[in-house]
């Protein structure tokens, strides 16, 4: 069933019912200043951080789930309704919301009056603007009342959620005109606030939660707009909020549109008072000015989106299919840029509180928007190493405002240290950017102990090639990709203060993964170091893959699948032997993207078990069979119920690393149908089923064993983005950055008889056409740039030169 539909020309997608299986929401801004926002307004604004500036207050964890947001309110005679349905679920005549690239447009018709908002964060401002256009579509005049409401957060969201024996006596607001000022703490420490105000006179104002509510009232039936008028309140202690009563008369036909905005201020040092206690209101004044007009606001949004079609535009493929054009054209991108923006901090299942960059999460979402923004890339990478540690292992977190690890959660997972040079390896190949590994990098952020990047890439290598257990393959430590499989568990003693996830490092448990990773990322380093000229570093380094390789093969195939690990007693995970947990997605994925076993036919082996023993109808699960008991030595994996999570969910993550497999082995028809299986355009009709938005990726869809197999959880912030577009446009697609230049390498289906591509390259564009008149599935007969043939499929690089047209023909 589907509750809308996808819009490519104006790049939306489009909500017709307020009643989606689960919000779907979308995101506000590209800079510093983020909204999120559902189909029905609900959602938050927060400035950098989610958890320390937060402006505005939602509620997790409520019912209905989607809790507090901006919300706008007509009051026509007896009738309230909102345009967005939320919160007070007046039936409306029609609605639709258009969730659009940084913007979202939610209309709402009831009684022949039209209501639009159209909210957006403007480039180069921290604001979020709501344009409210209000048109009377009927025979007669109407007169009615327009309430606005937003709540406000005491900026520290744990501790607004926790502290209220102080919280309730800290907030203070200032109202001057049609501008409510919400100054909480601004006593204090701090020298920001938040300007909530409409570019309009009103008729009324509230700033007093329970003035405006009414003290057992809620947002579904505020006391003010029933009784209607504002109390003109002002907050004092307890819940500032920010509410304007506007009153309208609009003639048949007739529209009148408002802009509200809510902005974050933060002083200059030296304007940080202009008074002890007063707050200067220069800046909000010149912030408001800027969006005063419908025009100013309407020019905005265009700079908007160009901004977006400008990004967008670096990568594009035509072909008959549309949905596979809709996702790598549209949808995907975004997603990845969305993660570079929130990593997995502020999503609808993330509570903006916890969690701060991941070290192996920005590493991965760097693959997927390094082609859009190179230069943000090259400083996240550099962020990043700054957090590794001199002996090459990293805090597995840090944050994103002090940039500093997180010493609470530590270190000890011991893929974090080649995740950097996959990070790194993917820019050098798109920028051709050496240049990167010179710049001097802090350890541990301590800038005594700095040293060249490629100094860090190498602790990287060096940390797991020492670091290897009694079948010589990488030690675990606490986990590798996967988070949950604690092998090392078993070699603490089961007490009172047992944990699951505990930070436990142990001697012996291995990881084939990670001997996967060795071996693609060590190749990448090898690469590296040869073009830079260490060709006796390289040529060890290529010794070392080499072992690793034989060590997978001597100690890690299982006859007919890798095995997945050996735990802390040096007994097998993922293998026939087990009586649970017998074969595992991840090291078949990573073992065939690094080549083990191709030449062997392993590799085929083992892609054919996964089609076997773990492909589904929704995707492939991450293990068979799912453990039905909790396992001491393997931790938080067994913890999940059978089909969840870890234990045999459809981690959509790792899927697209076994249609990157299938492409090692030249299966476009499978690599395909892999990537369609989770690929959410694929999926808009079973929207019922699997209740995300199906416009992005959701980390997990329950696996075969869970009662409800095909839903899906956890949408929007996942590796899944940045995985899934390298799969589709590296290696379904096959344009692929190399050191040396552009590689064309397509592994399509054998039904695809054309592909358009345009890419941008090292600043140069590129128009590629390729033609597979034999449908075949992967190869290619005749590759020529600009009119001449060329040997082999890599595109040389030419420096200066700005665009390049390529034909391809596919064939053998
Ligand atoms: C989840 C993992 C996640 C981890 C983050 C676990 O409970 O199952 O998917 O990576 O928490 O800390
Ligand atoms: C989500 C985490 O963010 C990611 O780092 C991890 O690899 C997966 N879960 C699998 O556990």
């Amino acid at each position: 069933m589907n509750y809308g539909y996808f819009d490519d020309v104006e790049k939306e997608y489009v909500i017709t019912t307020p009643k989606t299986p689960l919000p779907w929401i979308n995101y506000l801004g590209c800079e510093n200043f983020f909204s999120l926002i559902s189909n029905t307004g609900g959602g938050y604004s927060f400035y950098k951080d989610a958890k320390l500036l937060r402006l505005t207050r939602y509620r997790y964890n409520n019912t209905p789930l989607d809790n507090n947001g901006r919300y706008y309110y007509i009051k026509e005679n007896d009738t309230i309704w909102n345009p967005g349905w939320q919160p007070t679920q007046t039936e409306l005549d029609s609605y639709s919301c258009h969730h659009g690239l940084g913007y979202t447009k939610m209309s709402g018709q009831k009684n022949n009056l039209d209501a639009s908002v159209t909210a957006f964060v403007p480039i180069g401002d921290n604001c979020e603007i709501n344009k409210v256009t209000l048109k009377n579509n009927g025979t007669e005049s109407k007169t009615f009342s327009l309430f606005s409401y937003v709540e406000f957060c005491l900026w520290n969201a744990v501790d607004d959620m926790t502290n209220f024996q102080r919280n309730y006596s800290t907030g203070e607001v200032e109202v001057e005109d049609s501008c409510i000022y919400h100054k909480t703490e601004y006593r204090e420490r701090r020298n920001h606030y938040a300007v909530y105000s409409v570019n309009a006179p009103v008729t009324g104002f509230d700033t007093d939660r329970e003035s405006f509510l009414g003290t057992y009232g809620s947002p579904a039936k505020p006391e003010a707009i029933i009784n209607g008028s504002s109390k003109d309140s002002i907050a004092s202690g307890w819940s500032p909020i920010g509410s304007f009563h506007v009153s309208i008369t609009l003639e048949p036909g007739e529209e009148k549109t408002y802009i509200f905005l809510l902005g974050y201020i933060e002083n200059k040092e030296e304007e940080k008072w202009e008074s002890f206690g007063v707050i200067n209101k220069k800046p909000a004044r010149e912030l408001l000015s800027k969006y005063q007009t419908v025009s100013q606001v309407d020019d905005a949004l265009a700079a908007l989106r160009t901004h977006w079609d400008r990004l967008l535009s670096r990568f594009t493929v035509e072909t008959a299919d549309e949905k596979l054009c809709r996702m790598v054209n549209i949808w995907n991108q975004y997603q990845c840029m969305v993660t570079f923006n929130m990593s997995r901090s502020a999503s609808y299942y993330e509570s903006g509180t916890g969690r701060g960059m991941g070290f192996r999460d920005s590493c991965q979402d760097l693959l997927g928007f390094v082609h859009l923004i190179p230069e943000s890339a090259r400083q996240r990478i550099l962020d990043i190493a700054a957090t590794q540690f001199e002996n090459g292992s990293a805090y597995h977190q840090y944050q994103p405002l002090t940039k500093k690890g997180n010493a609470d959660i530590g270190s000890g997972f011991n893929d974090d240290p080649l995740w950097l040079i996959a990070g790194t390896a993917a820019y050098i190949k798109e920028t051709g950017d050496y240049g990167i590994l010179d710049e001097s990098v802090a350890f541990d952020n301590d800038l005594s102990k700095a040293e060249s990047l490629l100094e860090h890439l190498r602790r990287s290598f060096k940390f797991t090639t020492t670091n290897r257990g009694p079948h010589n393959l990488p030690l675990i430590g606490r986990a590798d990709w996967n988070d949950c499989l604690n092998l090392n568990c078993f070699s603490k003693v089961p007490d009172e203060s047992f944990q699951t996830s505990g930070p436990s490092e142990g001697p012996v448990a291995e990881s084939l993964f990670i001997a996967g990773m060795y071996v693609k990322y060590g190749n990448d380093f090898n690469a590296i170091l040869n073009h830079l000229g260490h060709i006796d570093e390289a040529n060890t380094v290529n010794a070392n893959v080499a072992a690793m390789y034989d060590s997978v093969l001597k100690s890690g195939w299982d006859g007919e699948w890798f095995l997945r690990a050996y735990d802390a007693a040096s007994e097998k995970v993922g293998s026939n032997e087990c009586e649970e947990g017998k074969i595992f997605i991840e090291p078949q994925g990573f073992c065939v993207m690094a080549g083990i076993g191709v030449k062997e036919g392993l590799a085929a082996k083992a892609l054919v078990s996964v089609e076997k023993y773990l492909d589904t109808q929704y995707g492939i699960v991450l293990l068979q069979p799912t453990y039905s008991k909790y396992y001491l030595n393997l931790g938080e994996i067994s913890t999940y119920p059978p089909g969840y999570k870890e234990n045999g969910g459809i981690f959509c993550h790792n899927n697209p690393w076994i249609s990157i497999a299938e492409t090692v082995l030249g299966h476009g028809n499978r690599a395909f149908d892999v990537y369609k299986k989770t690929c959410p355009a694929y999926l808009e009709d079973i929207s019922d089923i699997h209740r995300t938005e199906p416009y992005v990726y959701s980390q997990m869809i329950a696996g075969i064993d869970a009662p409800h197999h095909g839903e899906a959880k956890n949408s929007w912030l996942t590796g899944t983005a940045a995985w899934t577009f390298t799969n589709v446009s590296q290696h379904i697609l096959g344009i692929r950055p190399d050191f040396a230049g552009l590689m064309i390498d397509p592994c399509i289906p054998s039904t695809t008889k054309k592909l358009k591509i345009t890419r941008v390259f090292r600043n140069a564009q590129y128009n590629i056409i390729i033609k597979n008149p034999n449908g075949v599935e992967k190869g290619i007969s005749a590759l020529s740039v600009d009119g001449k043939l060329i040997d082999g499929n890599i595109i040389p690089f030419v420096e200066g030169q700005k665009s390049y047209d390529v034909v391809a023909f596919m064939g053998n």
